[in-house]
């Protein structure tokens, strides 16, 4: 974080005195950092304490003309790297969703082209209401970064569930990201914010259903929420987008275009008749098996023991990855492991012809299936990244952000 300009709005919630932590390590790391104060963090923790941390003084009021005279909102928003929010309360959201303007902090947000950053707290009902979840999913349509909230007790007594605020470390974690995904993407950028243009991303998402008979079916717990996610992620960076998903009880990614069906064959037909793609992305949980025969009819009780004939379904990445013909320059795989994570997706990329594989513990204690945030380490010919904590979104984003760079690293030493 040497020499990077943090600007941190601190939002009014029990969470602001981790706060001043946040700024000491940031410090320590080298950044500068400058405090706006929302009139509800004074509640919280002393602009008295945040301006002898941050050593500037701290900006708490849109409306004083001394500081619009010495150093506007615009500048505020402008002079800095990255804006982070923490803590984001459920109201800060709402007004950063609806893009009002009404005090120091929300303007700077209005008016900053910097990235930002929301690290959420607040308590796990009010994060749980809809009225939050569809400002947060507005938001990360606008291309605003969230870390947390995490799962925990919170200070009220007998309250647990989401909405601690994200951990110091974790919040630098997530900014240090940013901050590098654009120095890595900056060129890019500057030609393009939308540097997957001209590309064709194929994404394949959620279960698959393999009928035992007419009214029967066998399927697994994929909600698709990683895999229409990422195509979500890569419409938003320009690119064309095929998704190819089983049943699953998501709204389509807008921007992209979507093949619905049910069985493995089905989903393979679609991938091979969606090619060329310059990326694929296979988050689909595909079943292993289908059933041998399928009777035209619904089987019916006998009171005798019944068994069901399985027989394996083809392996969509692996036929992609492997062949000779039409495969698309990046083929992204992802392996869910409960031991030995980044070992069995090593042996995964091999095995499948994938270029990286997005490895992550699904062992029952990360909570990963079904929920909102992911760990992952990404597996590629080069060597293993481990990715921070993240919103199964960012983690899309930065995915996305990471196949431009791949393509235009390609593209230019093809030229
Ligand atoms: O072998 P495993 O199921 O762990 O591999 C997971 C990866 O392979 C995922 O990317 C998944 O989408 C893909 N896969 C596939 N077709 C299958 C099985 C897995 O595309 N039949």
């Amino acid at each position: 974080m040497k020499q990077q300009r943090v600007l941190l709005i601190i939002g009014g919630g029990i969470a602001a005195y981790k706060c001043l932590d946040l700024i000491r390590r940031l410090r320590d790391e080298g950044a500068s950092v400058r405090a706006v104060m929302t009139r509800a963090a004074s509640e919280f923790v002393t602009p008295l304490s945040v301006a002898a941390l941050t050593n500037e003084r701290v900006f708490t009021n849109l409306f004083d003309l001394n500081d619009e005279h010495e150093i506007g909102h615009i500048r505020l928003s402008r002079e800095a790297d990255i804006v982070i929010v923490a803590p984001a309360t459920a109201d800060f959201l709402a007004k950063m969703a609806g893009g009002h303007a009404d005090d120091l902090a929300s303007t700077i947000l209005m008016a900053t082209d910097k990235p930002v950053l929301a690290a959420p707290a607040m308590n796990p009902r009010m994060w749980l209401h809809r009225a939050t979840q569809r400002n947060v999913a507005l938001l990360k349509a606008d291309g605003i970064h969230f870390v947390g909230p995490n799962t925990g007790e919170m200070a009220e007594r007998d309250e647990a569930g989401p909405g601690r605020l994200a951990e110091v470390p974790e919040i630098m974690a997530a900014a240090r990201a940013i901050l590098s995904e654009g120095a890595a993407g900056s060129v890019t950028r500057l030609r393009s914010s939308r540097p997957l243009a001209g590309r064709h991303v194929l994404v394949t998402s959620g279960p698959t259903h393999e009928p035992i008979d007419p009214v029967r079916y066998i399927a697994n717990r994929s909600s698709g929420r990683q895999g229409h996610a990422i195509a979500a992620a890569a419409a938003r960076l320009g690119a064309r987008v095929t998704l190819v998903s089983g049943p699953v009880a998501l709204a389509d990614p807008p921007g992209a275009s979507v093949v619905h069906l049910e069985t493995a064959q089905e989903m393979l037909d679609a991938v091979e008749r969606s090619l060329p793609a310059d990326v694929a992305v296979f988050a689909a949980a595909v079943a292993d098996w289908r059933t041998a025969r399928q009777p035209g009819d619904k089987m019916k009780k006998t009171g005798e023991k019944h068994a069901l004939e399985l027989v394996e379904n083809p392996d969509i990445l692996a036929t992609i990855g492997k062949s000779r013909e039409a495969r698309p320059a990046l083929v992204i795989g992802f392996a869910a492991e409960t031991r030995d994570v980044v070992g069995y997706a090593s042996k995964k990329r091999k095995a499948k012809g994938a270029d990286w594989i997005v490895a992550n513990d699904v062992s029952a204690k990360t909570g990963v299936f079904g929920g909102a945030a992911n760990t992952v380490h990404l597996v590629t010919a080069e060597g293993v990244d481990d990715w921070p904590t993240m919103a199964k979104e960012d983690m899309a984003e930065r995915l996305m952000l990471r196949a431009a760079e791949f393509l235009r690293r390609s593209t230019a030493a093809a030229e």
